[in-house]
C-alpha cells in the first residue's frame, strides 16, 4: 500500500514501484472496486515485433482476469489516436490505459478522459510533463526510463570504442518521448567523452525500412562513420541490411548499439554483428492491469511505475533469446 506521503522505492514482479511524494490525487477520477473492468488500450501502431509483443501482453492479461478490453491501433497518426480515446469516452469504459504516440498531440485525450471522469494511466510512452502531470490529470506513468536507456547504450558503446567514435545517430519518432529522452540520455553520457562525436542524427521513425533509407543517406554523406546508435532494434535491423548492401560488416566496420531486445536483434548480438541491445520490456499486461486493481480498491498509485530494463552484450544474449519477440 503507497500512501501520499511516502518516498519508497521497491521492486516485485521486475517492476520497481516509486512514489515521488505528495501529489494532488483528490482531483483525479476515481475508480470503483469491481471484480471486472471495461479497459480501453489505445496502441499507437502495430507495425513492430515490440508493438505486437505489447499488444498480446495486454490481450493476455485481459483474458486471464476475464476483463473487456476495447483495443484500438491508431496505425502510427496522432490524431487517429485522439479520436481512439474519444471514442472510448463515449463507450464508457472504466478505464483508459493510452500508449501515447507522441508527447504533444495526445495531451486533448488526456484532459478529455479527466474531464469525463475515467482515470487515464499512459502506458511505455509519456507525454508533456508541463502540460498534464500524474497525480493529477491521469494517474500514473508506467514504463521505462528511457534516459537511463540512452546512457547505458552509451556506456557500452564508449567502453567497446576507447572512447572514440563518429556516430551516426538513428532517432525515434519525431515528438515521442522514447526519441526524445533516449536522445537526451545518451548526449548526457558522452559529453565527458569528447572522443565520441555524433557526426549525424535523423529519425527513422522507430520503422525498419525508414531506418535502413535513412541509415543509407547518412552513412552515404559520412563514410567515416564509425559507429551506430539506434534508438529501437528494427531501425538498427533496417540499418545492417544497408551496411551489408554497401559490402560493410556491422560489428566490425560500424559497431553497433540498440534498444528493445526483439529477437532480431537478439540474434544479431549473438552473431556479433550487434554489440549492445539495451532492453525495453513491452510485456506491460501484468503491471498494468495490477495497477488499476489497486487503484480500483483506492489504493494511491505511484506516480511512475517504473520498468527494470536489462543490458544485453554477448556475454549473457544466449539465456535471454527464449525471451526474445
Ligand atoms: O515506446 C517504446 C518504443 O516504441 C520501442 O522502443 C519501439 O520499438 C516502439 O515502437
Amino acid at each position: 500500500m503507497f500512501t501520499r506521503r511516502s518516498l519508497l522505492s521497491t521492486t516485485a514482479g521486475g517492476i520497481t514501484l516509486a512514489t515521488l511524494g505528495s501529489q494532488a490525487f483528490a482531483a483525479l477520477p476515481k475508480l470503483k472496486q469491481k471484480d471486472t473492468y471495461k479497459v480501453g488500450f489505445a496502441q499507437t501502431e502495430s507495425n513492430n515485433p515490440w508493438r505486437l509483443a505489447q499488444t498480446a501482453s495486454m490481450r493476455d492479461e485481459a483474458a486471464k482476469r476475464g476483463w473487456q478490453l476495447v483495443y484500438t491501433d491508431a496505425a502510427g497518426s496522432a490524431a487517429k489516436q485522439v479520436a481512439d480515446v474519444r471514442s472510448m469516452i463515449a463507450q464508457r469504459v472504466d478505464v483508459i490505459l493510452l500508449a501515447p504516440r507522441e508527447e504533444k498531440p495526445l495531451i486533448p485525450a488526456v484532459m478529455e478522459a479527466k474531464r469525463a471522469g475515467i482515470p487515464l494511466f499512459l502506458i511505455d510512452r509519456n507525454v508533456d510533463a508541463s502540460l498534464a502531470k500524474p497525480g493529477e490529470d491521469y494517474v500514473a506513468f508506467i514504463g521505462s526510463d528511457f534516459v537511463k536507456e540512452g546512457q547505458q547504450a552509451a556506456e557500452v558503446l564508449t567502453k567497446a570504442m576507447g572512447g572514440n567514435a563518429k556516430i551516426i545517430e538513428l532517432q525515434g519518432t519525431v515528438g515521442s518521448s522514447p526519441a526524445n529522452d533516449r536522445m537526451k540520455g545518451f548526449a548526457d553520457y558522452i559529453k565527458d567523452h569528447s572522443g565520441m562525436q555524433i557526426i549525424a542524427s535523423q529519425s527513422g521513425d522507430f520503422a525498419r525500412d525508414k531506418g535502413r533509407q535513412v541509415f543509407e543517406t547518412l552513412y552515404q554523406a559520412h563514410p567515416d562513420a564509425t559507429a551506430l546508435y539506434s534508438h529501437n532494434d528494427e531501425m538498427t535491423m533496417g540499418a545492417i541490411a544497408a551496411m551489408e548492401a554497401a559490402g560493410k560488416v556491422p560489428g566490425k566496420d560500424l559497431i553497433i548499439a540498440s534498444i528493445d531486445g526483439t529477437k532480431d536483434a537478439a540474434q544479431a548480438v549473438m552473431d556479433g554483428k550487434v554489440l549492445v541491445v539495451v532492453e525495453c520490456n513491452p510485456n506491460f499486461g501484468p503491471k498494468a492491469f495490477e495497477s488499476v486493481e489497486k487503484y480500483g480498491r483506492g489504493e494511491e498509485i505511484p506516480t511512475w511505475v517504473v520498468n527494470v530494463d536489462r543490458v544485453f552484450t554477448k556475454d549473457n544474449i544466449a539465456a535471454y533469446m527464449p525471451e526474445a519477440y
